[in-house]
């Protein structure tokens, strides 16, 4: 957690909301008669009863249909890039990669070790159909590094939609119905790193599957209630303290709405800077959870990094593919803390423009 009146932007491993963290602190350690949950065995009713706890708490606050299944896996979303062709690429059919940006063609990359992955450029408007024979069509909903996120999702018509949602998971309310298969990594809404959130229609937990190794098999994740082996415990219990937090701060509408407002803050500060500023993405790919943007001076980035640092506003550097700054807004990030950086901003701005 940030010391007080300090703000934390990083992009993952992010900020989880702190009274999870001090619930967590009460629950994690908690004894009992054979010991506390990072000690039993995970058959035991009480770490079952967790999971299934955590499961009907996301699918509530999601309105998830009974279509769908909730699997709480080991590992990230990086893992998935590898479980999704091995678990929805069989046979001759390809897989199209929508290419918006760092995190898609990771994705393609794995995919296309696996099966055939074609990497399509983004829609232009004048729709040009998938094949009806397509495997899937893989979007990366919001797109961490660069700051692109999907204004609407893309007609694909009978195939199906499989999207990285993970760092836009839990930001506001997400259809499910229209995907496939959605995988999230905790460490941005969700919570604490080495879990992932994976939801799969039913229909294609009958796919073969038949090169996936157990522990990445959908179908057998989903018969043994994500317990193929030893879960990530610790991060479930964590997971669904989150996901209470959430239904107590108004449900995914609500934070939604804040995550609108504080989105806005710092895009006006981008957009009424007379090009002090600029921002990398523009119209209506701007993401509201990851904010990146340049000086129009690049050489000046590295003191407004320092700076943003000693005024308690953390980890705003870009991504190593991007450069420049990145402002992640994710649940935790209070409207607070955009506001004192769209201040500072304007400030730093007065002060070197
Ligand atoms: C959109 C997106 N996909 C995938 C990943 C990879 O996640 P992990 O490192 O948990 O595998 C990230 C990490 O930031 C991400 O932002």
């Amino acid at each position: 957690m940030a010391e007080r009146g300090a703000y934390n932007f990083a992009a993952g491993p992010a900020a989880i909301p702190a009274p999870v963290l001090a619930r967590a602190r009460e629950q994690l350690f908690a004894g009992g008669k054979g010991g506390g949950l990072l000690e039993r065995p995970f058959s035991h009713p009480d770490t079952r009863a967790l999971i299934a706890g955590a499961r009907r708490t996301l699918a509530r606050l999601l309105d998830l249909p009974d279509s769908h299944r909730i699997l709480f896996l080991a590992g990230g979303a990086s893992h998935q890039f590898a479980a999704v062709p091995l678990n929805l690429l069989e046979g001759t059919e390809p897989a199209v990669y929508y290419d918006s940006g760092y995190w898609a063609r990771r994705a393609h990359g794995e995919a296309a070790r696996f099966g055939t992955a074609l990497l399509r450029a983004l829609p232009d408007g004048r729709g040009e159909p998938l094949p009806d024979d397509t495997a899937y069509c893989h979007l990366t909903l919001n797109e961490t590094a660069d700051g692109r996120a999907w204004p609407s999702l893309p007609d694909c018509g009978t195939v199906p939609r499989v999207a990285d949602a993970t760092s836009c998971f839990l930001a506001g309310p997400l259809d499910c119905a229209r995907f496939g298969l959605l995988y999230a990594s905790a460490q941005k809404n969700i919570g604490p790193p080495g879990l992932c959130v994976v939801i799969v229609r039913e229909d294609l937990l009958a796919r073969p599957a038949s090169r996936a190794p157990a522990t990445w098999s959908y179908r057998r994740q989903a018969e043994q209630d994500s317990c193929v082996n030893t879960p990530p415990l610790a991060e479930i219990l964590l997971a669904s303290l989150v996901f209470e937090w959430i239904g107590e701060e108004g449900g995914l509408a609500a934070l939604a709405e804040r995550n609108r407002r504080k989105a806005a803050l710092l895009y006006a500060a981008i957009d009424d800077s007379a090009g002090f500023y600029r921002a990398v993405v523009d119209g209506a790919w701007r993401s509201i959870t990851n904010v990146c943007f340049r000086l129009a001076d690049p050489a000046r980035e590295a003191d407004f990094l320092a700076a943003a640092e000693a005024a308690g506003l953390h980890h705003l550097r870009g991504h190593a593919q991007v450069g420049g700054m990145r402002a992640s807004l994710y649940n935790a990030m209070p409207e607070a803390g955009a506001r004192a950086l769209a201040d500072f901003m304007d400030d730093f701005r007065r002060r070197h423009g």
